[in-house]
């Protein structure tokens, strides 16, 4: 049974708030929004995400001696910086306008000028993304065509390669040494002489300066600057790629949004509106309808000691050790709260509704939003569909477009943020729309 379904049952059975073991860890599942809000503020400071950004550390980059130390640093000193440079419109807008042109030149890759091309949707998305993104943030000598085949692949193998068990996951194994070794010769000539990589942004260059005053190795840098850019892309290409597929398979939302992108100028990359003056309020919404519907379960937090979770007017006894997961999905699913329903994707229903990433309804739900690069995220996600609507007539193709409306393509059924295998199948038709490259 699909975990998804066995969450549904035993929520049925035992209400939004229940303890499970597993491999002899406690869990306490927590999926009334009360709760999620509740350890989303923390306001005793208990609860701790340490261990989990450890095991990505160690996971997704093999760091595995000394990650407490690293976990402390990306913490302190490099966090605050992605917050600095990517959670407001002004600084992450500069980065864009830096990504933009090459967003361009990716997508005109997938196209073809003498007919229509049937293309691997969750391809174009990370590969637009992925070279556009390092592009901007690396400058043009990082390696990014070469690095993206090693990046899919620890995607892939993500819930594999985070358990850390030997003799699993090998080629994602390999693939991560490959990355780590690339981006170590990357930052090499820097960390030696301070001779700094061509083209690269303010931002990483304070990353690597901060990294180099924390003392720490040049292997150690390499690797959290390989988790910050897999990090940056991971929710990211999820989001997008179902983004693309909601719009692309309702007709209605499919046609006014085309309507909506074709009333824009091709050249520019504009500046965002301001909720009231957005110029695209039919993506916006599309994208905070997708943030609801698609959104992957993974807030987990370890009690550093014996505490309590308020649920109404009861409190919850949490053992120092315990595991809380919020299971974010149920909240955001949850019909009381959005009468849209279940799975219902209804984007259009939302217009005039603030577009501030998935906080829209974290903050209806009293939650904060701790995510660091959301409107790097939010402006990323409305360029790749302005410019793709704009470049093509997109298009599910015949077959898969019933497959499309099955339910486990309907269905993100990720808990991680990669995307599932059969979401990697999903295809779509390219038609050049020629008069608007001659711009
Ligand atoms: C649509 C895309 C994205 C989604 C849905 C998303 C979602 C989230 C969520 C739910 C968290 C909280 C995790 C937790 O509390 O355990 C988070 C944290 C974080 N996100 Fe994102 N994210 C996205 C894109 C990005 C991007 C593009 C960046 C940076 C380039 C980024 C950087 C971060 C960082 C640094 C944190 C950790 C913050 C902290 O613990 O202080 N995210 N994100």
């Amino acid at each position: 049974m699909k975990t998804n379904k066995l969450s549904e049952l035993i929520r049925h059975k035992y209400g939004p708030i229940y303890r499970i073991v597993v491999a002899g860890r406690s869990i306490v599942v927590i999926a009334d929004q009360g709760a999620v809000s509740f350890l989303d503020r923390d306001p005793a400071k208990v609860f701790s995400n340490e261990e989990v950004f450890t095991r990505l550390i160690e996971g997704v980059f093999g760091i595995t001696t000394n990650s407490v130390f690293v976990h402390d640093v990306m913490r302190q000193k490099l966090f605050p910086l992605v917050g600095k440079w990517l959670s407001h419109p002004r600084s992450s807008e500069d980065l864009l306008q830096s990504m933009d042109p090459e967003l361009v030149t990716q997508l005109t890759t997938f196209g073809n000028s003498a007919s229509s091309s049937i293309v691997n949707l969750s391809e174009l998305v990370s590969r637009t993304l992925y070279v556009a993104s390092c592009t901007a943030f690396f400058g043009p000598s990082f390696p990014a065509t070469e690095t993206l085949p090693d990046y899919q692949l620890i995607d892939a193998r993500l819930p594999l390669l985070i358990t850390g068990m030997p003799f699993v996951a090998s080629d994602a194994v390999q693939a991560r040494k490959r990355m780590l070794d690339r981006m170590i010769s990357f930052i090499g000539s820097w960390w030696e002489s301070d001779e700094e990589p061509e083209g690269v942004s303010t931002m990483v260059l304070d990353f690597l300066h901060s990294m180099k005053d924390a003392h720490l190795s040049k292997r150690e840098a390499a690797g959290l600057l390989s988790l910050f850019l897999w990090g940056s892309q991971i929710n990211t290409w999820y989001m997008a790629f179902w983004l693309i597929t909601n719009i692309i398979t309702g007709h209605d939302t499919m046609e006014r949004i085309q309507a909506e992108i074709d009333g824009l100028a091709f050249q520019t990359c504009k500046r965002e509106g301001t909720k009231d003056h957005s110029q695209t309020p039919l993506v916006d919404s599309a994208i905070t309808e997708n943030l609801r519907w698609a959104t992957t379960s993974s807030i987990i937090r370890r009690a550093t000691k014996d505490t309590q979770i308020m649920f109404g007017d009861a409190a919850i006894v949490i053992e120092k050790g315990d595991y809380i997961l919020a299971d974010v999905k149920a909240v955001h699913h949850d019909r009381d709260i959005f009468r849209t329903g279940k799975l219902q994707y209804r984007p259009l229903s939302k217009i005039g509704e603030s577009s501030q990433f998935c906080c829209t309804y974290a903050n209806r739900l009293g939650r904060r939003c701790s995510c660091k690069g959301k409107s790097m995220a939010l402006l990323q996600m409305r360029q790749i569909v302005i410019r793709l609507f704009q470049l093509y007539t997109v298009k599910p193709i015949s077959g898969v477009a019933e497959k499309a409306q099955s339910p486990h393509l309907r269905k993100p059924n990720s808990s991680l943020g990669s995307l599932s295998e059969s979401s990697r199948q999903f295809y779509v038709e390219l038609t050049l729309r020629r008069e608007k490259l001659e711009l």
